[in-house]
């Protein structure tokens, strides 16, 4: 029996993390507003809570228009259609994000085109984009992830130039801003997720964000089965399906906006103090600060782990042992896209995959982006945001647990299998 509670010693921390999403009473009356004025659908469109919280929300993110949607996959999928990607078209995506980014370009019958993700930010390397444009590139679709941006300086001109769209995925940056720009407005449009773990979150939901009317019409008529837009000033119909957003969802987000700015607060304090607290640790490291982000979106908290430091102790067994310390974290958050379980597909069900090439791209086979596998497979371990929303013994207890298994690393030595183990039962908990 070793001291490390996954060795048979006392885990570190016995009391559970507050659960998330959290709510107030202003949930509660939101939720009752819709009950009593009985229109809980989006129709007619849009829906007083839906027509406040796009407002409301493209405001905070200094973009003019916002739509609610049903989630954040088809927020991507309506910005897709909204700058008129084509079948056959390519989409540049970074190789280490969740499978949700990917998804949509697909179903629309484009071709996403992985591009690596630079190990200063873990988002898409903007050094490397050019590189792979091609003639039939038409958007850069960038992720910005564990409380980084996508270099965005870089990104725009870089479209301009060759002239591409953008459309930021910001399912992780609800409020932040780069340069003083909300996430979401500095690409052509920005498509947001609510789904439960987010920064706000009505179980389910999404919003998409642009500054030009033009798409946010056609992001309109897409999500309300091809109807015409509210102002309706250039025609456009899309054939679409509904994904407008429930009015009970729309309430609770309404809320749960007003409470984003002092729970971000609350999040950067503790993040600051877990920081001071791990210093210049030997064998964890952090993404590098951003100077250019003036408002953090604290989601996903990112620690880098070196095994090289650690006496080549894996990634796996040191997540799996500070789990069990009975701190919630995960390695394995994200694969590099094109080595998930979506792939290989089926040729036959995404054409243009196929088309003016001799044999079906596979997207499986074509690709190895060393920093996102790095990433996924050795490095990253996330932290989800409710961690750092509770008190500093919150964060104290955090560090605490990891010192205890740095310190104890010997006892992790072959302890892969149980490691694994550990993993799926600890994620498989915090799902229920
Ligand atoms: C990076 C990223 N993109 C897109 C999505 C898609 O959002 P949703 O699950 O609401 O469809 C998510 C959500 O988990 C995400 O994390």
């Amino acid at each position: 029996m070793g001291k490390l509670a996954i060795t048979g010693g006392e885990p570190s921390r016995k009391k559970r993390f507050d659960a998330w999403p959290m709510y107030t009473e202003s949930e509660r009356h939101a939720l009752e507003d819709v009950l009593v004025n009985h229109n809980w659908g989006g129709q007619p469109f849009p829906g007083k809570h839906a027509d406040a919280f796009g407002k409301k929300f493209a405001e905070f993110h200094t973009a003019k228009y916002g739509q609610c949607v049903n989630t954040g996959t088809v927020a991507i999928q309506a910005a897709l259609k909204a700058i008129d990607i084509r079948p056959g078209d390519e989409v540049i995506v970074p190789a280490y994000t969740w499978e949700g980014t990917v998804g949509p370009v697909l179903l629309v019958n484009a071709v996403p085109v992985f591009v690596d993700i630079d190990p200063e930010t873990y988002c898409l390397d903007a050094k490397l984009i050019e590189q792979a444009i091609t003639p039939r590139t038409r958007a850069i679709l960038p992720v910005h992830l564990g409380m980084r941006f996508a270099d965005l300086d870089v990104i725009t001109p870089l479209a301009a130039k060759h002239k591409l769209k953008v459309i930021e995925d910001c399912a992780h940056a609800h409020g932040g801003m780069w340069r003083d720009k909300g996430a979401g407005s500095i690409g052509d449009l920005g498509a947001f997720s609510f789904q439960s773990s987010k920064l706000i979150t009505a179980g389910e939901g999404g919003a998409v964000i642009t500054n030009n009317l033009e798409y946010f019409e056609r992001v309109q008529t897409y999500i309300n089965a091809g109807r015409a837009s509210v102002t309706d000033k250039f025609h456009h119909r899309i054939i679409g399906f509904n994904y407008r957003l429930g009015e009970f969802q729309a309430a609770v987000l309404g809320a749960q906006l007003e409470r984003l700015p002092e729970q971000a607060q609350v999040r950067q304090t503790n993040m600051a103090s877990f920081e001071s607290r791990l210093g210049n640790t030997r064998g964890l490291g952090l993404l590098k600060p951003e100077p250019r982000i003036t408002r953090l979106a604290p989601y996903g908290y990112v620690l880098k782990y070196f095994a090289e430091q650690m006496k080549e102790i894996p990634r796996a067994a040191f997540v799996a042992a500070l789990q069990l310390e009975g701190i919630p974290c995960d390695g394995l958050f994200y694969e590099p896209v094109y080595r998930s379980s979506l792939f290989p597909l089926n040729p036959g069900d995404f054409p243009a995959l196929s088309w003016g090439r001799p044999a079906p791209l596979d997207l499986r086979k074509m690709y190895k982006c060393p920093v996102s596998e790095r990433a996924a497979y050795h490095e990253a371990i996330w932290f989800s945001h409710h961690l750092f929303l509770g008190g500093k013994e919150n964060v104290d207890s955090i560090a605490d647990a990891i010192f205890k298994v740095l310190e104890n690393i010997e006892e992790l030595r072959g302890l892969e299998h149980r490691a694994i183990t550990a993993q799926g039962q600890s994620r498989a908990d915090r799902e229920s």
